[in-house]
């Protein structure tokens, strides 16, 4: 019993922690790297790159106003925080021939600042 709820309280505090790593401001001024392609926000719509609302929980290749690449759309990817760091990293080891002309990012930080300003987006 007691057992159980350390356990909870461990997990409560990952979770919390995970969320408290990234920093919204920071990762704002981190998404001028997307930004050349990307958009977020109400009006956001597809461009060089699929909007970005609600991409935490999103599947890959969702949105409407966007023609993704086959690789994209078959990647059966739901996007999580897991997954978009792992693709922020290095996206054609993620979504082999994708068509994001992006060389990743190595920072684990700016991706932590990265993922607190996209989930601000629902
Ligand atoms: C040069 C343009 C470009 C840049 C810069 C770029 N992207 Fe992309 N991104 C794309 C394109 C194009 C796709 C669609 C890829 C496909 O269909 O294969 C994409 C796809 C994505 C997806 C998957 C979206 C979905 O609907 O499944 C995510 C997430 C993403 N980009 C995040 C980012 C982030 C965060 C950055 C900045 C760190 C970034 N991208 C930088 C062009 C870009």
């Amino acid at each position: 019993m007691q057992k159980k709820l350390l356990l909870a309280l461990a997990l409560s505090c990952a979770g919390y922690q995970a969320h408290a790593a990234g920093d919204v401001i920071a990762g704002k001024a981190a998404f001028a790297k997307c930004a050349s392609c990307h958009q977020v926000g109400r009006s956001a719509r597809g461009v060089f790159g699929p909007q970005l609302n609600g991409i935490v929980g999103r599947p890959a290749g969702a949105t409407k106003d966007f023609k993704y690449s086959a690789a994209m759309m078959n990647s059966r990817i739901v996007w999580s925080e897991a997954s978009l760091r792992a693709f922020l990293k290095s996206p054609n080891d993620v979504v082999p021939e994708n068509k994001m002309r992006f060389f990743g990012i190595g920072n684990d930080r700016q991706i932590d600042d990265l993922l607190a300003y996209l989930s601000q987006y629902k």
